[in-house]
């Protein structure tokens, strides 16, 4: 059950990239159970009408789906007009499309390193950009913009990602300065390993996942669950004061993370 007010989002639109799946499908959930309508953003048309209709069946509340492409700012642009045109206004923004995977610095082609900092950097800074202008700076709103922990030190073979996480995270407290007096706050979330999604798929051998819940303090991985209700509380005015900041959700685990030699 949750803390909130099943209410507490209505009225509310939120446009959610990455919605289709893993982390950002459940902070939809979440945000359509207390009142919010959603648009879920990414590439497969066909995964997003899936996962629509099961958004809509477990909450109650209406989902569009709409295909686009972070990197390509026309097509975040037509995502946010059919958003409009269909729920007349955006409250909520949600980043979250990102893309990883497991690779040497020395190893990684030019194209690699580019193609993770475009879909991560480039894509959160797409949207807001076009929220920006298309939504919130007439009716002000809230931006999460969903980062990871890898770049407070150093991750091996996590170059690409750390880099383009930490630009999230340095746009997340330049827009909050910028954006704050038209009534935006923009805020982050650092959630660390987060069972049962893509991202522990593609970064956690099977092998490496029973040292690494040891070694977090809070001795779990997080739930899908756990950001959910963050992102939630982030998005209520329970945070009204809350901006530029990104929260660590980790279970301390990156506190944890052996110092380099
Ligand atoms: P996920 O399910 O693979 O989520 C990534 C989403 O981004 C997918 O829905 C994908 O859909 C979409 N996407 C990728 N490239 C895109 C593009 N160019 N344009 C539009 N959408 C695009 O993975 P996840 O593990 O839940 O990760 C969600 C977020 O949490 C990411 O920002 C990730 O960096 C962050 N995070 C995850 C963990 C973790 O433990 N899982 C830890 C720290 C941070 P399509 O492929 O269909 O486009
Ligand atoms: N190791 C090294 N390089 C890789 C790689 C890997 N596992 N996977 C892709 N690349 C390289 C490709 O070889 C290509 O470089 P090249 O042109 O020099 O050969 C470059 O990255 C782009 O790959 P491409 O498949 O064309 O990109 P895409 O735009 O279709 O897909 C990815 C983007 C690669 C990030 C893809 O994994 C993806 O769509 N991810 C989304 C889901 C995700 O990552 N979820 C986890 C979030 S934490």
């Amino acid at each position: 059950m949750s803390i909130f007010r099943e209410d507490v989002l209505a009225g509310k639109v939120a446009f959610v990239t990455g919605g289709g799946s893993g982390i950002c499908k459940g902070i939809t959930r979440t945000l359509m159970a207390h009142g919010a309508d959603a648009v879920i953003v990414s590439r497969s048309q066909e995964k997003l009408d899936e996962a629509a209709a099961a958004l809509v069946a477990e909450t109650g509340r209406a989902c569009l789906g709409v295909a686009a492409d972070v990197r390509q700012p026309e097509t975040v642009e037509a995502a946010l007009d059919a958003a409009l045109e269909r729920f007349g206004r955006v409250d909520l923004v949600v980043n979250g499309a990102a893309g990883n995977f497991l690779c040497p610095a020395s190893q990684l082609s030019y194209n690699a390193f580019r193609t993770v900092m475009e879909i991560d950097t480039l894509g959160t800074y797409n949207v807001c950009r076009a929220a920006f202008d298309k939504a919130l700076k007439a009716s002000g709103g809230v931006i999460l913009n969903i980062s990871a922990t890898l770049h407070y030190g150093a991750t091996p073979l996590q170059a690409h990602p750390s880099a383009a996480k930490a630009a999230v995270d340095s746009l997340t407290r330049s827009l909050a300065l910028e954006w704050g007096p038209l009534g935006i706050r923009v805020v982050g979330i650092a959630p660390g390993p987060i069972d049962d999604t893509e991202g522990i798929a593609r970064l956690v051998p099977p092998d490496v996942r029973a040292k690494m819940i040891a070694a977090i303090p809070l001795k779990r991985m997080g739930t899908i669950q756990d950001i959910a209700d963050l992102s939630l509380f982030l998005c209520t005015d329970a945070a009204a004061l809350i901006t530029g900041w990104t929260v660590v959700a980790d279970g301390g685990a990156w506190l944890a993370a052996p110092a380099l030699p």
